[in-house]
């Protein structure tokens, strides 16, 4: 089962998320890091960044990425990556992979695939997840089994994306995401989610069936899952009595 953490706040999450990045690092210097985008993880960047560890081995493959946008457009994954993660947490930019960054389009999943295999595999995969249910951009339907490739947004995505553009209409309508496949072969899943806007979402994917209508459901498959929420975003879930419970008796000894 997951480890289902509830915070006070988004800031705390970021700081118990950077502890276990941080402790993961520590083990290994040249850690590989699953970045997702998006609003969620910003408090694990930030955190990460205000800690000043030396994470110049570190490397990334991000979750996902437009597809019709320039790199250099401010709001592709690869610039919000640069911006948001790469320079502030001082990542060496040649180690840090976006989907569909080198070669043709029609190739780009299978060598992401190939690169991520390659680097060892993911020790530890950020995740968040949509309205919809999705992560990465997995959208409800998704194999369990799926690898990198690219996909159609569905318009509710379209919609909760439309604040970072001037309009719906400039939102891509196609993505390369690394799949639920990819995903669950991360050896640890950090699962964050904040607000009651994600409060179905997260009680589907903790504690619904296992559906490819609810792609967050693939987590109950792995076998190291940690979810961090804020009260609303657990608002819903029908065991919370029962996580803060096991939090609160958590033995000393055991990490996260
Ligand atoms: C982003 C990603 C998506 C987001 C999800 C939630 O790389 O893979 O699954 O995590 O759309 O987005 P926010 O965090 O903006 O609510």
């Amino acid at each position: 089962m997951a480890e289902i953490v509830v915070l006070d706040s988004r800031a705390e999450a970021g700081e118990l998320a950077a502890d276990v990045i941080l402790e993961l690092v520590a083990r290994r210097r040249d850690a590989v890091l699953g970045l997702a985008t998006g609003s969620t993880p910003l408090p694990i960047y930030q955190a990460l960044a205000s800690r000043r560890a030396d994470l110049a081995a570190v490397r990334g493959f991000a979750l996902d990425e437009y597809v019709g946008l320039p790199a250099s457009h401010p709001e592709s994954y690869r610039s919000v990556i640069t911006r948001e993660v790469v320079e502030p947490l001082g990542l060496a930019p040649e180690l840090v992979r976006v989907p569909g960054d080198r070669g043709p389009i029609e190739t780009a999943g299978a060598d992401y695939e190939r690169a991520i295999v390659d680097a060892g595999g993911v020790d530890l995969q950020i995740l968040g997840i949509g309205t919809d249910g999705h992560i990465g951009f997995n959208e409800p339907g998704s194999s369990f089994e799926s690898l990198t490739r690219v996909k159609t947004l569905t318009q509710q995505t379209r919609e909760d994306n439309a604040r970072f553009f001037d309009s719906i209409d400039d939102v891509p309508v196609n993505c390369i995401t690394q799949g639920l496949g990819t995903i669950r072969r991360a050896r640890h899943l950090v699962l964050l989610a904040f607000g009651e806007a994600k409060a179905a979402a997260i009680a589907a994917a903790v504690e619904g069936p296992v559906t490819a209508s609810a792609p967050g459901s693939a987590i109950q498959l792995h076998p190291h899952v940690t979810v961090l929420v804020d009260g609303s975003a657990a608002s819903r879930l029908a065991n919370l009595e029962y996580y803060r419970y096991a939090w609160a008796n958590k033995p000393a000894w055991e990490s996260i």
